[in-house]
């Protein structure tokens, strides 16, 4: 199977970190990853490589064959995957923009029937758990229901180092179990999907919305 792990900051500047930290607790989820189950593929979206453009225009407003090579080639990685690690720092006790900019521009359809990881952080002392309330929902409207584990990780500089690994010798082995229990359920949760996917495709039983948001009304 394959997992895609969203790295949710695009932020360049400091103070306070400098380089973002969301790359360290994103190392540390590809780490975790790989050493419980290796024979997955697992690849990290940086929204800094991903040139969406200036005005917000999702990929599903262009035609099959105006489609940015960029919005399409992302598009297809998310149709393909199996499941998803979503990666938030909180900015102002809320998701981090650049992550919901980012997965706006992608249809439910794409994500649908899959399911997602969240993992939050922060530089203070609540590892962006307000973050996480909101991602619940937000993930669940876009389809890849979140499993009930979620990771939290609080003074996240402190915690690990630029390439992931926990800097902290006394609690090392209870970081890993805390990642590891996340991501085991989001694997078996993928595994469930993908599945039932071959004996019963969501896509032919359940029609999306292909006009607008009215499609959804209660009659
Ligand atoms: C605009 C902004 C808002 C922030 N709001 C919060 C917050 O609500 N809670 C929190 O714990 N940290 C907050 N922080 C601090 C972040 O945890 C810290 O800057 C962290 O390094 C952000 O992750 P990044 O380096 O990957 O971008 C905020 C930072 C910024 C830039």
């Amino acid at each position: 199977m394959k997992f895609l792990i969203f790295l949710g900051s695009a932020r360049q500047s400091s103070p306070p970190h400098p380089p973002r930290l969301g790359e360290r607790v994103t190392q540390a989820c590809k780490r975790y990853f790989q050493r419980v189950f290796p024979e997955h593929e697992i690849e990290i979206i940086d929204p800094l490589l991903i040139d969406t453009g200036s005005v917000f225009k999702p990929h599903f407003a262009y035609g099959p064959r105006t489609v940015p090579e960029t919005l399409g080639t992302l598009a297809n990685k998310i149709r393909h995957a199996n499941g998803y690690l979503m990666v938030s720092p909180e900015y102002n006790h809320s998701m981090s923009p650049a992550l919901a900019h980012l997965l706006n521009h992608f249809g439910s359809s794409n994500f649908a029937y899959k399911p997602s990881l969240i993992v939050t952080y922060s530089a203070g002392q609540w590892g962006g758990v307000r973050a996480a309330v909101g991602m619940r929902s937000f993930l669940s409207e876009l389809g890849c229901l979140p499993v009930s584990a979620m990771i939290h990780v609080p003074k996240a500089a402190e915690i690990f180092d630029s390439t992931g690994h926990c800097t902290q010798t006394d609690t090392d082995a209870q970081w890993a179990s805390y990642f590891e229990r996340g991501i085991s359920q989001l694997v078996w949760w993928a595994q469930a999907a993908a599945t039932h996917a071959e004996q019963v495709n969501p896509h032919d039983l359940i029609k999306h919305f292909q006009r607008d948001p009215s499609q959804r009304n209660a009659p």
